[in-house]
């Protein structure tokens, strides 16, 4: 999964009076989710956002534990707060400090005891009872921990009204892993696999659409897994949600991620060459090329299996930009494990993609494997993939020039007239034109590529 680029707070202004709240979002894409819940949740209780922790009643980390970095930057920015509440304390103000997220899920208690400015810890689970959690804190001064996974629905639970930020929206519709890869906290964190039911996206999904979305990205930390439940009780796949989203008026684009390459159904591939509305971009983490590896990562696929399933998507939906993850200096890894990663990478052709060295998590069984990879080797072959990994990525954007995109405008760009989106590919380019084509979907013809980005021109309507 991506990091999200810029996480816009829906509310800006906030009236003298009313509670204000401050909210930072690290990690994927499904903490973005359920960020914007949190703060529609936030809205409907009468209180408006703030881009300044010193303004905030209320302070939410929204946190992830993927890798140590990730959950260590968190408590340097709590060290800030705390200075911040001490402040605003002297001042006569109270100030609730919130740590929700996978660190929340993951560390508990243990947060608390290593910031004692921390009033409430809340995991993932249990978002829909935020307002009385943040209620019960400001009225009895008690620290509170509430990370149960209770078996609720908490997506029922949140009733808030829904908003968009972007004509480009997330709808979480599965959440949770059981693959349990020996690197990975995510089972732990977000626990058992829930699909949500078909009913409810397709609701959700309208009301999206009538908040200004054009475009949906289904997201699930194993999205390919869905299988929710449809009329009378019956399991729907991914891709029959996607058939069924695509029949709804206003919806013009569709995406998802994160899939598993174990749940790359044929039904789901032919989805790309039928459904107009399906985008021709798939992110599918592969990890590694070596079986040895994949084997001792517990990812159920070998790279020939990855290869054959690349075969296929590629002859359904010629041209599909390719996109996955990698991780370097899992134990145990040799030069011909870090030779097969490349030999499969030169093989795929990746469009773009995410590598990360490889991070002992406590509690997952990588972390007590012998033949830890000493740090300078991982930093080593980390650039050598990334090299080879960005240079196909201009390869693939350089192959656009001369061509027309289809452009889903999203926001304004930096500089004064330009507008940003994203090409049916999940391209990112930059072109002149006026703010009235946010959430418009254009004809674009690409005269500029670099690594990380397109230019074009919009064509005459
Ligand atoms: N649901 C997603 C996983 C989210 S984590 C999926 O299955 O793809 C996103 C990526 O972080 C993973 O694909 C993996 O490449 C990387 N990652 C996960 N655990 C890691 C660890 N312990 N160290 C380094 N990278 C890790
Ligand atoms: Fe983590 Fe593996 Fe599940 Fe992805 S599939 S969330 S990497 S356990
Ligand atoms: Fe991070 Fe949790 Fe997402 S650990 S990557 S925020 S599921």
């Amino acid at each position: 999964m991506t990091k999200p680029e810029h996480i816009a707070l829906l509310d800006s202004a906030s009236p003298a009076d009313s509670k204000t709240y401050y909210l930072k979002t690290f990690g994927c894409q499904m903490n973005v989710y359920d960020s914007e819940r949190m703060m529609e949740a936030l809205a409907r209780d009468g209180y408006s956002a703030t881009d300044a922790p010193d303004n905030a009643d209320l302070i939410i980390l929204n946190t992830c534990h993927i890798r140590e970095k990730a959950a260590e930057k968190v408590y340097s920015d709590l060290g800030r707060l705390r200075d911040i509440k001490n402040l605003r304390a002297a001042q006569g103000k109270n100030t609730v400090i919130t740590v929700a997220g996978c660190v929340a899920q993951a560390e508990g208690r243990e947060i608390t005891r290593r910031q004692p400015a921390v009033d409430l810890v809340v995991g993932p689970q249990s978002y829909h009872r935020l307002d009385q959690l943040i209620g019960r804190v400001a009225k009895t001064g008690d620290r509170i921990v509430e990370t149960e996974f209770e078996g609720e629905n908490k997506f029922a639970e949140m009733t808030a009204p829904r908003r968009v930020s972007s004509p480009s929206a997330f709808l979480t519709i599965q959440e949770g892993c059981d693959k349990f890869c020996t690197f990975c906290v995510v089972p732990y964190t977000r626990g058992v696999e829930f699909s949500r039911p078909v009913a409810d996206l397709e609701q959700e999904a309208r009301a999206l659409v009538e908040a200004g979305a054009v475009e949906l990205t289904l997201l699930g930390q194993n999205v390919n897994a869905y299988h929710g439940e449809g009329a009378s009780g019956r399991s729907v796949s991914l891709a029959e949600l996607i058939r069924r989203l695509a029949d709804i008026d206003g919806i013009q684009r569709i995406r998802y991620t994160t899939s598993h390459p174990h749940d790359m159904s044929d039904d789901l591939i032919v989805a790309h060459r039928d459904i107009a509305q399906l985008m021709p971009s798939l992110h599918l983490p592969v990890q590694s090329g070596s079986d040895r590896l994949l084997a001792a990562m517990n990812r159920k696929h070998t790279a020939a299996d990855y290869l054959s399933i690349i075969d296929k998507v590629k002859s359904a939906c010629p041209g599909i930009a390719l996109s996955s993850d990698f991780i370097v200096g899992f134990p145990g890894e040799t030069d011909t494990d870090a030779e097969a990663t490349l030999a499969l990478v030169r093989e795929v052709g990746f469009a773009q993609s995410f590598s990360f060295k490889y991070s002992p998590r406590p509690g997952t069984p990588a972390s007590g494997f012998g033949e830890q990879v000493p740090e300078a080797l991982k930093t080593e072959r980390l650039l050598a993939l990334q090299a080879l990994l960005e240079e196909q990525q201009l390869t693939f954007n350089r192959a656009s020039i001369g061509q027309v995109a289809t452009v889903l405008f999203e926001r304004l760009g930096r500089e004064g007239g330009q507008l940003v989106g994203r090409t049916s590919h999940l391209q990112l380019i930059h072109a002149t034109g006026p703010a009235s084509m946010i959430g418009q979907i254009a004809r674009v013809d690409i005269t500029q590529a670099r690594q990380m980005s397109l230019t074009g021109v919009i064509q005459a309507a």
